[in-house]
């Protein structure tokens, strides 16, 4: 049989390279109250990728983020997961998601493993943690290396540790896609490393990750793609813009060929 020619974008079925697209959203629209805030935003993210989400405050990261799990309902296009469409999907174990901080405070008191367990729930049998589970449980926690707080209240934490126990959470699933929204915001370099050493295991691994970030930082070189969103629509998918992380400095006008992502540095889309 010959294979018909292709367009950029794949439908869904299995792409040219073989890869299974593991999220796609087409076309997505979405509302948050009365507000539009998505206009026709196409993300596709194939197995194995790291794909970063850009754009300003505003821009509808999160909301992207959201909608891809189902928390935000889409008000026109659709969404899938490992080919399956969101209404019908079930396999939430095979997903982890890190919210964006400022929504994670809970307010139930709670200790770190207990967190961090309640990421594996969709893993273990009837509700029952069993010693697979907490095995893994220990391994997410001693990866973001927060082992010796486990038994912590999260409210003794402090910004950046709790954020690594939210990543620990999501982990602790094992999930083959990862959905992280700012990571790492409001962590001082030493973490975001640490969050970088993590992330590289993971994708060594073959978890497939799509991260909100403002900039690369230390996770550049593990970035394939990105896009960038403004005011809703999509307007860079591609190489990610490199002259951010080492070059973003105030009044460093770097401009670098991949036209998209360059103008999203000039015009302070990243900021
Ligand atoms: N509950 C809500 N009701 C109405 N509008 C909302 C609501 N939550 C967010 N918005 C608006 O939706 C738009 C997109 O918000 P979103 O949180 O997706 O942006 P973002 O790109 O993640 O921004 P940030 O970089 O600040 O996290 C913003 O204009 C925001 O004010
Ligand atoms: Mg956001």
């Amino acid at each position: 049989m010959i294979p018909e020619p292709r367009s950029g974008a794949d439908d869904g079925g299995e792409p040219e390279d073989g890869r299974q697209t593991v999220l796609a959203l087409r076309e997505v629209s979405a509302r948050l109250g009365a507000r539009p805030v998505l206009h026709g935003v196409d993300v596709r993210v194939r197995r194995g990728e790291v794909v970063t989400l850009l754009g300003a405050n505003g821009s509808g990261k999160s909301t992207a983020v959201r909608v891809a799990i189902g928390q935000v309902p889409v008000s026109g296009g659709g969404v899938e997961l490992f080919g399956t469409p969101l209404r019908r999907f079930r396999d939430w174990a095979r997903v982890g998601y890190v919210p964006q901080r400022t929504t994670a405070a809970g307010g139930v008191p709670a200790t770190v493993s207990e967190v961090v367990a309640s990421g594996r729930l969709s893993r273990a049998k009837l509700g029952f943690l069993r010693r697979a589970d907490r095995a893994a449980i220990r391994a997410a926690l001693d990866e973001v290396g927060m082992a010796d707080r486990a038994k912590d209240p999260v409210e003794a934490l402090s910004g950046g540790q709790h954020q690594r126990v939210l990543i620990a959470r999501a982990l602790a699933s094992e999930p083959e896609l990862l959905l992280m929204d700012e990571p790492m915001a409001g962590v001082d370099l030493e973490s975001q490393q640490v969050l970088a050493r993590t992330l590289a295991a993971q994708v060594e691994r073959g978890t497939t990750v799509l991260l909100v970030l403002h900039e690369l930082g230390p996770l550049e070189p593990l970035i394939d793609r990105a896009i960038v969103l403004r005011d809703g629509c999509v307007r860079h998918d591609g190489p990610p813009p490199r002259a951010v992380g080492q070059h973003a400095l105030p009044g460093h006008d770097h401009v670098h060929p991949h036209s998209g992502a360059a103008e999203a540095v000039r015009s302070g889309l990243l900021g």
